[in-house]
């Protein structure tokens, strides 16, 4: 069985005060229901990873990611933070390759190869997002765009590696937009991934998780995870809310 997972991306939101705060109210809240076999990610800024991985660090179900990290393992680049960082403070998962990373900071299909190479040298694991606009989705190139995201950033990898990866599919108009995919919209594009992957890895393609992000609330978490390809999600906005969140992993 796929693992299910559902990851909280918190952005550039949250005072570290606050962050603790929101992940007491978690581990209160979810800190024993949840179901086995579900993994709860919480993303946060850099510097309050260390102080949240000790407040999650009795909960087995928690686990610690960060929001990117940099493609070299050291050297003289000001401000970065490397995979090695990452790792010795216990993070787990690394968001790479997030719609806004790709915007804002032009990280194209090769360097995220080269941090995926990272992420995975240093023993935690790539949430690899993709995902395509609006305008490829109304012209019908969607489809194309998607899948040689992957290509062209993961599949160098050989069936090891490529069994650690966390795919999350977010289609970039449903980002903070309150629009969602529809669960058809998801489960076409899931499932064309993971037919993508098996293409390239034969069998491990289903063992790989892939999620879904885009406006993912406590209201429609329960229908996007139902979707026979969808294995968790990857929320922005509503993983901010200690109510909501805990209501959408539940929903799982
Ligand atoms: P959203 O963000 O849930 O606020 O739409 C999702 C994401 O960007 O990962």
């Amino acid at each position: 069985m796929r693992q299910k997972i559902v990851a909280g991306n918190w952005k550039m939101n949250k005072t570290l005060e606050e962050g603790l705060t929101l992940t007491s109210e978690l581990t209160n809240m979810a800190g024993d229901e949840v179901r086995s076999g579900v993994q709860v990610v919480l993303c946060t800024p850099f510097i309050h990873l260390a102080a949240v991985g000790k407040l999650i660090k009795s909960y087995s179900h928690f686990a610690l990611g960060a929001q990117n990290c940099h493609q070299q393992v050291s050297g003289a680049y000001t401000g970065e933070i490397s995979a090695p960082m990452l790792q010795s403070i216990g993070v787990n998962y690394v968001i790479l390759g997030h719609s806004e990373r790709r915007q804002y900071f032009n990280e194209g299909n090769d360097l995220l190869r080269q941090k995926v190479d990272q992420v995975l040298a240093h023993g935690m694991r790539p949430i690899f997002c993709c995902g395509e606009t609006l305008e490829q989705r109304e012209q019908g190139i969607h489809l194309d765009f998607v899948t040689n995201q992957l290509s062209e950033s993961l599949f160098h990898l050989d069936n090891e590696a490529i069994g650690r990866v966390v795919i999350a599919y977010e289609p970039i108009w449903a980002i903070g937009t309150g629009k969602t995919a529809s669960t058809a919209q998801a489960q076409e594009m899931h499932a064309l991934l993971r037919k993508h992957l098996a293409g390239k890895y034969g069998q491990v393609a289903n063992s790989i998780s892939i999620l879904y992000g885009g406006s993912v609330n406590a209201g429609n978490a329960k229908e996007l995870f139902a979707c026979p390809d969808v294995d968790g999600g990857l929320v922005g906005g509503a993983s901010l809310k200690s109510r909501e969140f805990t209501d959408i992993i539940k929903s799982i």
